[in-house]
């Protein structure tokens, strides 16, 4: 039995916040925010929207277009770092909206490899028999822990869900493989200090605005577009082919610069690399699964194309899939 994915599904927030928009409020200039990252505009979440409901409709929209009921889930893995609650996870409060009471749910926290890893997980629990449906869901609300005083990062986060039911299956289509890595030495250089049980909310934490996420751009880039390289070139091999055999890559939205160097070394043309960054802003664990679905519905993946999932974040994190569609 291969892990299929059989339905797709996303919910972007309708609020959109341009470059324009953040000049406003910062002292920052679009031509400063599109050359170095590409990104034109993000979606924001309204007052009172949360993770969970980007979330929850993310996956209605998969389910739905998948035939599947909520009932039939068995496992629900939401990867986020943007969950609505320290605890209980975000993915309870999807089971419970979503109706799935036969789910184990369950949050994963692997920063913007979330969704990549989720999905591994995902994978292997149908691939072992124990399952034979899942969600996997990566959905951020960034807005809410990024430090809208700080140009180096406000300007290029955004919000997002994005979700895929995946099915145990007979045949050679679905993913054939995942490939997750990690190397905690890098934890600082891009993570959310505060309020864990170790910096907890002091008033002087709070001054410090350690709430917010803090990132080292130039570090983390270096570190991103070798391990991205690296292990999308790990996915090809293992199921020896190459990435001549790729119909459509899809990594991680985190800015253009990273993915352009990415794809060069990885000898991909554009037509084959997989871009929405300009209007989404780096949505974190939302940004493949939203990608995949835009691509879905667009009619841009036809059956038993080669499609490879490629992403890095906090941690560091890094991972990839190769999946026949
Ligand atoms: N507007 C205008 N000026 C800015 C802004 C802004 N929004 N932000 C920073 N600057 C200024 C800096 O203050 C600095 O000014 P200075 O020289 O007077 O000190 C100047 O621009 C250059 O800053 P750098 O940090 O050197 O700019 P760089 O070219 O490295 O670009 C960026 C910064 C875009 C963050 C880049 O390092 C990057 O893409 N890093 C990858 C990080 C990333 O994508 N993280 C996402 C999470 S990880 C992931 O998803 C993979």
């Amino acid at each position: 039995m291969r892990a299929r994915i059989t339905g797709t599904g996303s919910c972007l927030p309708e609020k959109i916040l341009t470059n324009k928009d953040l000049e406003k409020i910062i002292d920052t200039n679009d031509e400063w925010i599109v050359t170095r990252t590409g990104i034109r505009e993000r979606r924001i979440v309204a007052e009172g929207q949360f993770t969970s409901d980007l979330a929850t409709t993310a996956a209605r929209n998969a389910l739905e277009m998948a035939g599947v009921q909520a009932s039939e889930i068995d496992l629900i893995i939401l990867g986020t770092i943007s969950a609505d609650y320290p605890w209980p996870s975000t993915a309870c409060i999807v089971q419970q909206n979503l109706g799935a009471k036969n789910a184990t749910a369950f949050d994963l926290s692997a920063a913007c490899s979330g969704f990549v890893y989720a999905l591994s997980m995902a994978t292997a629990q149908i691939e072992s028999g124990r399952i034979k449906k899942a969600l996997v869901i990566g959905a951020e609300t960034l807005s809410r822990i990024i430090d809208w005083e700080d140009r180096n990062t406000c300007v290029l986060f955004g919000d997002a869900a994005g979700a895929v039911v995946l099915e145990a299956k007979p045949g050679d289509q679905g993913i054939l493989s995942t490939h997750t890595h990690s190397d905690g030495s890098y934890f600082n250089l891009l993570y959310q200090p505060g309020f864990g049980t170790r910096h907890m909310p002091t008033p002087e934490g709070l001054q410090e605005r350690s709430y917010f996420l803090k990132m080292q751009g130039n570090e983390v880039f270096k570190v991103a577009v070798r391990m991205l390289t690296e292990v999308a070139l790990e996915a090809v091999t293992h199921n020896g082919m190459t990435m001549a055999d790729v119909d459509l890559f899809i990594p991680h939205q985190a800015n253009i610069r990273i993915l352009e160097a990415t794809a060069k070394r990885l000898s991909l043309p554009d037509s084959k690399v997989y871009i929405n960054v300009d209007r989404f802003g780096n949505t974190s664990a939302a940004t493949i699964p939203v990608a995949l679905d835009e691509a879905n519905r667009a009619g841009r993946i036809k059956a038993n194309d080669i499609l490879l999932f490629d992403a890095f974040g906090g941690g560091f994190t890094w991972g990839s899939a190769l999946v026949r569609w």
